[in-house]
């Protein structure tokens, strides 16, 4: 019987766009402070992309930084995975334009609707493809303009969001890589974070734009709550199933939503975990799939994520949906 054959990363990147946005700027359009957001979020600052700068081309932008450091030519790379809840438009995929732009003659791709959990999703499906066999790497891409979706006149969810796009090249290897990954979905929780209209249930009308139904909708104080049990309860499983206990974990990257809700996480998984736990959600804020691949760039960049080390990572957002996977750092 032939070795199995794991999924290891071997590059990570992200992009950020150059504006930054300030809870002082948000000050100046809606009615909150930076004292709230602060202590409600944890969030300080957040960016926003350009008018002419999309959600592909913050994904290329990634993808070429993770492409370097996996020392992978573009026409190397297999497939393009892209989570993405704002795509440059519903077909093609922002896989394609991806695909486009880096020049990946060889590559198939497409995108993952997940929200927040979709690069946990998208990891876990081109994990799943390298271990196979079938494809040797793949490109795992987080990228999102979520301003282009955010009502700036809600403060319930303007002083939440943000840009940017993070990327990860996941390559065939004899050494463990992904060593677990647990995901779930609540459909029946649809409702509480949504874009209602633009799809073929509400199609785009005057009403519709009128009623402000193109934005992002969110119960924040229902998700709260489910949010830290469902990470929490991701979290542990996706550890028991690597064989692993919370002591062994020596990097944990949440999905940057919110500080107390990592918090809260964090504490409820054990003592000293907090400590382990890689933060940028205070000059970020929100960015939903992109959140955990700049996470994991910067700190892959920083030298917190060290070869060997056991990485966990837990996501949780929109559908309702989640995900927790552990790789062990090549
Ligand atoms: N500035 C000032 N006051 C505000 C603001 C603001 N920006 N936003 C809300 N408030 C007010 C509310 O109106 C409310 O006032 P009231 O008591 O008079 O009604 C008060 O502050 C408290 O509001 P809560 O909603 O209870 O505040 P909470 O402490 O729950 O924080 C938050 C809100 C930050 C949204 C939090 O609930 C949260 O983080 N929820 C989870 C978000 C999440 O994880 N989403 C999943 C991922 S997103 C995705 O998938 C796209």
């Amino acid at each position: 019987m032939s070795a199995p054959i794991h999924a290891a990363i071997v590059g990570t990147g992200h992009y950020a766009p150059a504006r930054v946005l300030t809870n002082a700027d948000l000050e100046k359009m809606v009615d909150t402070t930076d004292e709230w957001i602060r202590t409600r979020t944890g969030i300080r600052e957040r960016r926003i992309a350009a008018d002419n700068e999309f959600t592909s081309d913050m994904g290329t932008a990634a993808s070429r930084m993770a492409l370097e450091q996996a020392r992978l030519a573009p026409e190397d790379v297999e497939a393009i995975y892209v989570a993405t809840c704002t795509p440059d438009m519903f077909f093609p995929s922002t896989a394609c334009l991806i695909q486009a732009t880096l020049g990946a003659k060889r590559a198939y791709g497409f995108d993952i609707s997940s929200a927040c959990a979709g690069f946990l999703m998208a990891l876990d499906a081109a994990g799943a493809a390298v271990e196979s066999g079938r494809i040797r790497n793949a490109l795992v891409i987080g990228s999102e303009k979520l301003s282009a979706v955010t009502d700036w006149t809600s403060r319930n969810t303007c002083v939440l969001f943000g840009d940017g796009a993070g990327a990860a090249v996941l390559k065939a290897s004899d050494r463990p890589g992904i060593r677990s990954s647990l995901l779930g979905v609540d459909g029946n929780l649809a409702e509480f974070l949504s874009i209602p209209a633009g799809g073929c249930r509400q199609p785009t009308s005057e009403e519709t734009v009128r009623q402000r139904l193109h934005y992002m909708h969110m119960a924040g104080r229902e998700t709260f709550k489910i949010a830290v049990n469902t990470m929490l309860g991701a979290a542990q499983e996706a550890i028991a199933r690597a064989g692993l206990t919370v002591a062994d974990v020596d990097v944990m990257v949440p999905h940057q939503a919110n500080l107390r809700i990592v918090e809260a996480v964090a504490k409820r998984l054990g003592e000293g975990v907090m400590e382990r736990v890689f933060l940028n959600l205070d000059r970020y804020g929100n960015t939903s799939a992109a959140s955990i691949p700049i996470a994991l760039s910067e700190a892959v960049a920083a030298g917190k994520i060290r070869s060997g080390n056991k990485v966990l990572m837990v996501a949780f957002g929109g559908g309702l949906s989640w995900g927790g996977t552990v790789v062990e750092w090549l």
